[in-house]
């Protein structure tokens, strides 16, 4: 078999989220964060499903990390929980927080993997929520940034890879304006401002880690959606523009030209969050990579009705089944499996960009795993890592500045308002004893790091 070659020095690795997989939501002196009570809403969850144990990894690291050592990877992706550092989200700091986090990037890199730490992966400190509205308060950009101080303090000296947020537009919309996630608002009000403040959020911290690590390598992570036209006619194509810029360009162009996008940004009216003097110079201060989120392109078509967009983004088109439609694989989260619009986007950002120095913070698809025989044969799942690996690295010879990739995710987790039902793990787990059972996407990707070229 023939892999994917990519540079050396090329870090490969796994990405998870804290909420996802941790469990243990009250050890040690953890505050509750908005997905603990999002979680114990009654109907928020699909399954029903609570991340009480999810993984169970906050009470034994190790079995993951050996994991990845038997994988070959050499880079790991995780999110520190606010609210065990600042169980109220600011003030008093919970030092058995902190010991957890400084002894799981000890135990990383004396496995020699290079650690890459979220420090906002969605779990906004339930204090800080009550406070403030979390994001949708202005003042949340200050207490992330005190809180990125506290934990860059302590773990700076080890770990140097930071990455201040993950999707800050996931985070205001399924929280804010569709209400699928915790927060679970609806408000397109809330929406922008919820963006706006993650993004000062991100500049805050930025400068802030700068100032107290200045060897910290310092990014974010933004999920990339590129939006095609549904069809030729030049309405959709207009329309799938003004989508782009709601999806992406509002983060892309805010962080690197230090302006929000014409004309969604016009369009937005009433609706515009409060922009003071100063503010997207800090968001747009340079930073050491860009982390890129990538799952699937989406279709755009025009629709008078969607206030401000003008534009309707088609839903996925099927759930909770794979399926081939027209000749296209989907997952069974009705993502379309379409490397070469991956390596589009890759292109778009080298090309609109100023090709920044990147990483594939997260990529992955669900799909349904079934054990046989004690073992997964997830052939779909490594069907997908082939041709999105492949485009990674032909993106890398075509000039791409793409310096690892972390694949979402080591484990079968938590997959917010979907339970455990979605599976995107190279490892599958049986949540109900814990089992770990590497799939056949884990030992495809063992192989892959091992057939790397010198
Ligand atoms: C991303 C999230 C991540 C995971 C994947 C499947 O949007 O960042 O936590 O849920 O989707």
């Amino acid at each position: 078999m023939s892999y994917p070659h990519f540079p050396p020095n090329f870090l490969f690795g796994t990405a998870t989220a804290a909420f996802q997989i941790e469990g243990s939501p009250a050890a040690d002196g953890k505050g509750q964060s908005i997905w603990d009570v999002f979680t114990h809403t009654p109907g928020k969850i699909r399954t029903g499903e609570n991340a009480d144990t999810a993984c169970d990894t906050y009470r034994d690291p190790q079995r993951d990390l050996a994991l990845m050592s038997e994988l070959g990877l050499n880079a790991y992706r995780f999110s520190i929980a606010w609210s065990r550092i600042l169980p109220a989200g600011r003030g008093q700091v919970n030092q058995k927080g902190l010991d957890y986090y400084r002894r799981l990037v000890d135990l990383l890199l004396a496995r020699n993997i290079t650690p890459f730490i979220t420090l906002f992966h969605w779990d906004t400190p339930q204090a800080l929520q009550d406070l403030c509205g979390g994001f949708a308060g202005r003042d949340m950009a200050a207490y992330f940034a005190d809180y990125a101080e506290i934990v860059v303090k302590v773990l700076g000296d080890r770990a140097k890879h930071w990455i201040t947020l993950n999707e800050p537009w996931e985070h205001a919309a399924f929280g804010h304006l569709l209400g699928t996630h915790a927060p679970g608002h609806h408000n397109p009000f809330t929406y922008f401002r919820v963006a706006h403040h993650e993004l000062l959020g991100h500049g805050l911290a930025l400068e802030r880690i700068r100032s107290i690590a200045p060897d910290a390598r310092v990014g974010i992570t933004l999920s990339l959606t590129p939006i095609y036209p549904a069809t030729t006619n030049p309405r959709d194509i207009a329309a799938s523009k003004v989508a782009n810029q709601f999806f992406n360009d509002f983060f892309l162009d805010a962080i690197f030209k230090g302006r929000y996008p014409e004309p969604l940004w016009s369009r937005i009216g009433l609706a515009r969050p409060r922009v003071l003097p100063g503010d997207l110079d800090l968001i747009s201060r340079p930073m050491d990579f860009l982390g890129v989120n990538y799952y699937s392109r989406e279709f755009a078509r025009a629709a008078w009705y969607v206030p401000i967009l003008g534009a309707w983004v088609d839903e996925a088109l099927v759930n909770d089944q794979e399926q081939v439609i027209n000749g296209a694989q989907y997952t069974n989260m009705g993502r379309e499996v379409y490397a070469p619009a991956f390596y589009g986007t890759l292109m778009h950002l080298k090309n609109e960009y100023g090709n920044p120095r990147m990483y594939i913070t997260e990529n992955g698809a669900s799909f349904t795993d079934k054990v046989e025989n004690g073992q997964v044969h997830d052939a779909l799942r490594v069907a997908f890592l082939e041709s999105y690996l492949e485009s990674a690295a032909q993106a890398i010879r075509d000039g791409v500045n793409l310096r690892g990739y972390f694949i979402w995710s080591l484990l079968d987790n938590f997959e917010w308002r979907e339970g455990f039902d979605k599976r995107f793990g190279l490892v599958y787990v049986d949540h109900k004893t814990q089992q770990r059972i590497v799939k056949d996407s884990g030992r495809w990707v063992q192989d892959m790091i091992k057939n790397q070229p010198g």
